[in-house]
C-alpha cells in the first residue's frame, strides 16, 4: 500500500504526519516493512533520519530514501525497487515550486492521498488553484483514482469536536475529495519530540519523568493511531 501526504501549501503538518504515521504503533504492528520516503529537495525528513543515524536509534521495521529527482523516469524506478521491498509506503510530497512534478507523479502513484488542510479560507483557497486541478486530471486520466482522496483536517485545537471539522469540510469540498473521519490536533509536543531525531515513541522515554509531558505525548500517540486506522479503513 502507498499513502501519500500531499499538499501544495507549506507548513500544513506533511512531514510530522508521514514521520509519526511510518513509525506509529498502528502502522508497525499492521506492516512488517516500512518504507518512508521523502520527495522534498529541501530534506526535512533526511536531516532528521541522519540526526538519528548519528544517535545510533534503531529504526526498526522502517527505512528511510530520499527522491529530490523531478525526472519522471529516475521517480518511478526509485518508487519501483522501494516497494519491492516494502510492504507500506508512506510518501512526504512537497509543496510550491519544484512541487508540482512531484505532486503529480506521488498522486497518481498513491493508492491514498490525504491532504493536510487547516480550516481556514485561505487554506481552502489555496486547495482548489492549486491542487485540484491535479486532482481532477488524475481522476479522469484514471477513473480508478475516484475515492482516494481525502482531507485531513490539522492544527485542529484539541476540545474542538472533530465531527464538526469532518461536517465543514464535507461541505466545502468538490465531490472527488472526502474528509477522513479523524482530525490532527494541535499540541506542542508535535514541535518538540524531533530535535535530536527522535520518534515520539523514544521521546516519551526521554521525557518519562515528567508526568505532564508523558500526559502530552501519550495523547499524541493516541492520535496517530487514531489517524492511521481511520486511513487504512479507507483503504480497503
Ligand atoms: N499537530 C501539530 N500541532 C502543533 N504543531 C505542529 C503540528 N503538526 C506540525 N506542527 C509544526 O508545524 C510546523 C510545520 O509542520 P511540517 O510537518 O513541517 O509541515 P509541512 O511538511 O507541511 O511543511 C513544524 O514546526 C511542526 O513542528
Ligand atoms: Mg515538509
Amino acid at each position: 500500500m502507498v499513502i501519500g501526504f500531499v499538499q501544495t501549501k507549506g507548513g500544513t503538518g506533511k512531514s510530522t504526519l508521514a514521520v509519526n504515521t511510518a513509525f506509529s504503533r498502528y502502522m508497525n504492528q499492521k506492516f512488517s516493512s516500512i518504507a518512508l520516503v521523502e520527495l522534498d529537495s529541501q530534506g526535512t525528513l533526511k536531516n532528521w533520519w541522519q540526526d538519528r543515524e548519528e544517535m545510533g536509534y534503531d529504526p526498526g521495521n522502517v527505512s528511510f530514501h530520499h527522491i529530490s529527482s523531478t525526472q519522471k523516469e529516475v521517480f518511478q524506478q526509485g518508487i519501483k525497487s522501494i516497494s519491492d521491498y516494502n510492504d507500506l509506503i508512506i510518501m512526504d510530497i512537497p509543496g510550491e515550486g519544484t512541487g508540482k512534478l512531484h505532486t503529480r507523479f506521488a498522486c497518481a502513484y498513491c493508492d491514498l492521498v490525504i491532504i493536510p488542510m487547516r480550516m481556514s479560507t485561505n487554506d481552502e483557497s489555496a486547495f482548489m488553484n492549486n491542487l485540484y486541478p491535479l486532482i481532477k486530471q488524475i481522476v479522469r486520466a484514471v477513473p480508478e483514482k475516484k475515492g482516494r482522496f481525502f482531507v485531513l483536517p490539522v492544527f485542529v485545537h484539541p476540545l474542538q469536536n472533530w465531527q464538526t471539522c469532518v461536517n465543514y469540510f464535507e461541505e466545502v469540498l468538490p465531490s472527488q475529495v472526502a474528509c477522513l473521519p479523524a482530525v490532527f490536533p494541535s499540541r506542542s509536543v508535535y514541535e518538540n519530540y524531533n530535535r535530536k531525531g527522535l520518534t515520539l515513541k523514544e521521546y516519551a522515554t526521554v521525557v518519562a519523568s515528567n508526568k505532564k509531558l508523558t500526559a502530552q505525548v501519550e495523547k499524541a500517540i493516541t492520535d496517530i493511531d487514531k489517524i492511521c486506522k481511520t486511513i487504512l479503513d479507507r483503504g480497503r
